[in-house]
């Protein structure tokens, strides 16, 4: 059984020690999870702490193509930006000392989880629906959150991510804790991870 501790900040919402099977190389870290749970913001402070480069898997696409999401969105659809992850997703296996923060849909395709579980420890930014509704509602680069009832869309999505989301290596809930914490757990966590393989 994995330990697993409660943050004293963030009640009921566990944080969870790594569970990483011992043949796993360990040379990146990738952060996963909803779009608005501050993956960016925890990125660059995680590459920080730890002196590894970033990637944003997003930013990757958007300069590659010379569009913004939301255009890719509109103009070519879902499908096409998935397979733009997708091919981003399989030349990442080369990477080291990297942190990549990756686009709330990426792991959604197992195949993308499993490629990047090959050469990261997979840590998932969790948040509530409410949470996550109160920091995107402002913002209007998203296309999948313009719908008429956002919070409704959120539940909805959340849900139907959520076991695809659970196969992340570390789970940290981010409602009540700052970006700073949660990069030093997923840092913690990662030379742990590291250590324990010797
Ligand atoms: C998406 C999340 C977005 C972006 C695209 C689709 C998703 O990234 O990749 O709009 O399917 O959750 P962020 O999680 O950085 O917002």
């Amino acid at each position: 059984m994995t330990a697993v501790k409660f943050g004293v900040q963030n009640p009921g919402v566990p944080v969870q020690a790594a569970r990483v099977p011992p043949r796993r190389q360990l040379h990146n870290i990738a952060l996963v999870g909803f779009m608005g749970v501050g993956k960016s913001t925890v990125g660059h402070l995680l590459a920080e702490l730890m002196q590894f480069d970033l990637i944003d898997t997003d930013k990757v696409i958007e300069q590659r193509t010379g569009r913004r999401i939301a255009e890719i969105f509109a103009t070519d659809g879902e499908p096409a930006f998935r397979a733009l992850e997708a091919d981003l997703v399989k030349e990442m296996e080369t990477l080291r000392r990297t942190v990549v923060s990756t686009g709330g849909g990426l792991v959604v395709a197992p195949a993308n989880m499993e490629s990047l579980k090959a050469h990261a420890l997979v840590a998932c930014l969790w948040a509530s629906p409410e949470v996550i509704f109160e920091r995107v509602r402002h913002q209007s680069h998203r296309p999948l959150l313009q719908a008429p009832d956002p919070l409704a869309k959120i539940r909805e999505m959340l849900g139907a991510r959520a076991p695809a989301y659970k196969q992340s290596d570390v789970m940290v809930g981010v409602d009540f804790r700052a970006p700073l914490e949660t990069a030093r757990h997923i840092a913690n966590s990662f030379r742990r991870a590291v250590a324990e393989r010797g």
